[in-house]
């Protein structure tokens, strides 16, 4: 059976060094993903070479498609949006700019406008029109992640959206992900926090050094198999 999005022997470097080693990884639709793996993984350049933002060994098939060599602006306008590390708002534009920025790459007659982003992060109806920078971190994740959706991607990528919030933050953050999957759209989020993945997750993966360790459902992986493939076993 294909899944929506396989990924198989991928492979990137950066010059000389590997960063990836023939990473195989599937996404069904309508399934949430989460990625998991210390700093220095690999995470975010997976995350990178399925955009086509780095080029990539291996392959990418969306749907049945082959998507390995895309550039990035061809792989969006396929259904692949994301999230990226560190959100990268447009801070001179306001919250309301900033969404229709991602209604750019828009497909099709989606169900996300800037209302149902307003509707899934109320908060941001009221700073619509202020700018990036006036917001706090977890509003400024709510725009990156409504600015994504503009686009109404079949794939979300979601690299370290939990990264420096408040407890209370991420709680509302990740109340969003069933909205998102009753939109259609499956869900990679990338975590630090293992807790939150797999409370979020049908699948894990866990990352090290550019490989994945290990993989399979929240309810079949213990703690000491989790620990051992996030930080490696001690000979
Ligand atoms: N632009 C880059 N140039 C060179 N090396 C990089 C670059 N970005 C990441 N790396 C290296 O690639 C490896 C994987 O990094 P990254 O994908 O950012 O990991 P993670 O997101 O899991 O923290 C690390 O060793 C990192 O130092
Ligand atoms: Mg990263």
């Amino acid at each position: 059976m294909t899944a929506l999005l396989d990924i198989l022997g991928l492979t990137a470097n950066y010059g000389d060094f590997q960063a990836l080693f023939g990473v195989d990884l599937h996404l069904g639709a309508g399934e949430t993903v989460a990625i998991i793996g210390a700093n220095g993984a690999g995470k975010t350049t997976l995350m990178r070479a399925i955009t086509g933002i780095v080029r990539a060994g291996g392959s990418i098939t969306l749907d049945g498609k082959n998507i390995t060599a895309l550039p990035a602006p061809e792989v969006l306008m396929q259904g692949i949006a994301m999230v990226p590390e560190g959100r990268k708002l447009f801070a001179s534009l306001s919250v309301e700019e900033n969404l229709l920025i991602g209604a750019h790459a828009r497909k099709g007659n989606g169900q996300w406008s800037v209302d149902a982003i307003y509707q899934l992060f109320p908060v941001l109806k009221d700073r619509r029109l202020a700018p990036g920078t006036a917001l706090s971190g977890g509003q400024q994740q709510m725009v990156a992640i409504g600015r994504a959706l503009m686009s109404n991607p079949r794939v979300l990528l979601c690299d370290e959206i939990s990264l420096g919030l408040a407890p209370v933050v991420i709680r509302d953050i990740y109340a969003a992900v069933p909205r998102i999957k009753a939109a259609g759209t499956s869900i990679i989020v990338v975590e630090q926090d293992i807790g939150q993945a797999l409370k979020i997750a049908d699948r894990v993966y866990c990352m090290m050094e550019g490989r994945v360790t290990l993989t399979g459902t929240p309810a079949t992986l213990s703690r000491d198999a989790i620990h051992n493939a996030y930080f490696g076993v001690s000979a």
